[in-house]
């Protein structure tokens, strides 16, 4: 869809704030807090941005975009050139980062940039008065976006400012205190996110009780590095076949089953190409993969029924995709 930029707003410094409206001022699709939209900019670059804005506002997505310091378009170009009264090309929203309704309550840990998600998050737990608390974790306090909106639940909310404290916070004393029935969710840096993994694996938190979302993978350095293609160094050669179209293809060292494909003349959706965003998706028929994305579940991976063709490849032997 094309929407309108109908505002700007510094949110903290290197947060900009962009409000979309439908140009006609019709309805936006419904999201579910946690979600995202693609955003596609005149130059070319198409990246994965998160709403802030309340679910229940249908009238706007409030985006939060973070100045990636390794930006090759994306948020530089947000940042530098996005004017109101631009129109940009909007995907549908998607959640892959959800709120699970039935927990007892809601610990959310963001860092940096990954408050944005969980402000809808904690938008709608406010709504539906759900128990939620929130520790925001930043570089120093004109990091910290959106503290306006969450003065009025102070109680609730820890903001850690590594600067002011010294260092970063004791993420396992947050995670050894949660209540029982409680679900974490964090987004942020992935060092971060591992440190939260990892001390919710030590406090016994079950796993399905704790959710991620990732902007970036986890060997990137600091805030997100956008782009690139998904290969590792380890990588082998195998091959792919094309149920349905047709065609057996090598897969070489260095280069992604997507890459090949579309050097073939294959049209196929994509965005983050990082094995983030699901976009890429393919029903696997046979062969096992190694997957190497950021998304698919324990169980999903173990169930081998699709393939992130951006990033996986073949555990060994052949893959066949429904394509
Ligand atoms: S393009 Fe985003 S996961 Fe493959």
């Amino acid at each position: 869809m094309e929407l309108l930029v109908t505002a700007l707003r510094r949110e903290a410094e290197g947060v900009l704030g962009v409000e979309l409206r439908d140009p006609a001022g019709a309805p936006l699709p419904a999201f579910v807090p946690g979600a995202h939209v693609d955003v596609a900019f005149p130059n070319g670059c198409t990246r994965q941005y998160s709403i802030a804005s309340s679910a229940g506002d249908g009238s706007r997505y409030w985006l939060g975009i973070g100045l990636a310091p390794a930006s090759r378009g994306g948020s530089r170009y947000a940042h530098e050139r996005l004017r109101p009264g631009d129109r940009l090309q909007v995907g549908a929203p998607r959640a892959l980062f959800q709120l699970d309704a039935d927990a007892a309550g809601h610990l959310f840990i963001a860092g940096g940039i990954g408050i944005t998600p969980i402000l809808s998050m904690i938008r709608w737990c406010i709504d539906h008065q759900r128990s939620w608390r929130l520790l925001y974790c930043v570089r120093s306090r004109r990091h910290a976006a959106y503290l306006e909106t969450l003065a009025p639940h102070a109680a609730r909310c820890r903001l850690h400012a590594d600067d002011e404290q010294g260092g970063p916070a004791d993420l396992h004393a947050s995670l050894r205190e949660l209540p029982a029935g409680w679900h974490v969710y964090c987004c942020g840096p992935g060092a971060m996110m591992d440190a939260v993994s990892a001390g919710a694996g030590a406090a016994g938190v079950p796993a399905p009780a704790v959710h991620f979302e990732r902007f970036a993978p986890p060997s990137a350095q600091g805030e997100a590095a956008e782009g690139g293609e998904g290969a590792g160094p380890a990588d082998g050669a195998f091959e792919v076949a094309l149920a349905r179209q047709g065609g057996r293809f090598t897969v070489p060292a260095g280069q992604s089953i997507l890459s090949v494909l579309e050097g073939h003349g294959l049209c196929l959706p994509s965005s983050c190409r990082e094995g983030l965003c699901r976009s890429c998706e393919v029903p696997l028929l046979a062969g096992r993969a190694d997957h190497r994305d950021y998304v698919l579940s324990e169980a999903e991976r173990e169930a081998n029924r699709s393939i992130l063709i951006c990033v996986s490849r073949a555990a060994g032997g052949e893959l066949v995709l429904d394509l």
